[in-house]
């Protein structure tokens, strides 16, 4: 089927974030809209981003960064964290998709059907955020970063992986908030796993579905990869810097505070890998402020989140946590920077968790968005923002 002409979507041409924020009435009702063949449409990139916008080349040269001093990051691999209660983390992570490849008395690690060998490590010991862990380009990057950030090492320089599935090599180093950042590489690729079906889907003109019932199964939503994290900072320009002028990290939206001076202030990044011309998650990594109402009073990590296969697995993986007595903290519902279907969790030590499906692709050529910071403008539909997500 064609794609519907984006003349009748003329709302999604100025910034969605925005347009969110301008559709409720003084006294918080929808502003009133007539019937729609169809609220939704996919915009090319550009287009769905707006005139608030720079292109990426340009918002580097502001500033002032210079791409022969980063280390290059191939993807994002898996997450770490230390947890009091194992074997409660473990039955937590099966019930959320994962399945345990290798575990040793104080360690354990956890995959999903995806190319990496784990996407999740965890180790025994008091609740705590071991960061983030990139593959990196080459060996040679590990080498850069290790000698870069020399002062900053929590690895003895390059170290072996001997326990963890596939091995290779590890450097770990804080970043200037104290978050540990990992970089590896040389682990061995997994065999390709299987896939799940797709399923064909009937709509009101084109029905290839015949004959064939939708039939599900009751369980997790097996989690295919991880697929970004995000940190709440106490100087967000700082850490912001230290990560795009280090890495090949840019941003693909930079939201902001209209300060009573008049000035911007820009206050929350989500960020892209740039891989030129390769299409990459919208976002790999997001930064965001500390605010005085946090219930956390010290930096600290958001969340992390892990691709699913689509939007029927994730409500069957929902449906599924919830009847083990987990708690959501919020979803389902659609986000509108990155578009995903959302759904996120406290895990059995309390750190935040999150299904997506449906992420959107960019590449070099994406514009930098702009857009005001505010909870309405985190999604396009779904349950009201709780506060303790703000958290
Ligand atoms: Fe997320």
């Amino acid at each position: 089927m064609a794609a519907p002409p984006t003349s009748s979507f003329k709302s999604f041409q100025t910034n969605l974030t925005e347009t969110k924020a301008h559709s409720t009435t003084t006294n918080g009702n929808p502003v009133s809209r007539g019937p729609s063949p169809n609220r939704g449409a996919s915009i090319q990139d550009n287009e769905a981003i707006g005139s608030e916008s720079v292109t990426q080349k340009s918002w580097l040269s502001e500033q002032g960064i210079d791409r022969s001093k980063w280390v290059m990051l191939r993807k994002l691999s898996h997450m770490r964290y230390q947890h009091e209660n194992l074997d409660e983390i473990t039955v937590f992570m099966r019930d959320f998709g994962m399945h345990v490849v290798k575990k040793t008395d104080t360690e354990r690690w956890y995959s999903g059907y995806g190319p990496d060998q784990y996407v999740y490590y965890a180790r025994e010991g008091p609740r705590k955020f071991l960061g983030g862990a990139f593959e990196v380009e080459s060996y040679e990057d590990l080498e850069k970063a290790a000698e870069i950030h020399k002062d900053r090492l929590q690895t003895k320089g390059i170290e072996e992986i001997h326990s963890a599935p596939g091995g290779g090599h590890i450097v770990t180093i804080t970043d200037p908030e104290g978050f540990p950042l990992n970089l590896i590489h040389g682990q061995t690729p997994t065999d390709p796993k299987q896939m799940p079906a797709k399923l064909i889907v009937n709509d009101e003109s084109t029905k290839p579905r015949q004959r064939q019932f939708q039939r599900f199964q009751p369980g997790p939503a097996a989690v295919h990869k991880l697929g970004h994290f995000g940190l709440v900072s106490a100087d967000f320009p700082a850490l912001q810097k230290w990560y795009t002028q280090n890495f090949n990290i840019v941003p693909s939206d930079l939201l902001y505070v209209n300060l009573p001076s008049g000035e911007r202030k820009e206050v929350a990044l989500f960020a892209h890998l740039d891989r030129g011309q390769d299409l990459v998650d919208h976002h790999t990594i997001f930064l965001s402020t500390l605010t005085p109402d946090s219930s956390i009073p010290e930096p600290h990590v958001h969340h992390c989140s892990f691709e699913v296969h689509d939007f029927d697995t994730q409500a069957l993986g929902h449906q599924w946590l919830a009847e083990k007595g987990y708690k959501n903290v919020w979803g389902v519902g659609r986000h509108i920077l990155g578009s995903q279907i959302f759904d996120y969790w406290w895990d059995t030590s309390k750190f935040m968790v999150e299904h997506y499906a449906d992420g959107d692709l960019v590449n070099e050529d994406t514009l930098v968005g702009y857009g005001p910071a505010g909870h309405e403008g985190l999604a396009v539909w779904g349950p009201d923002v709780p506060t303790e997500f703000l958290h």
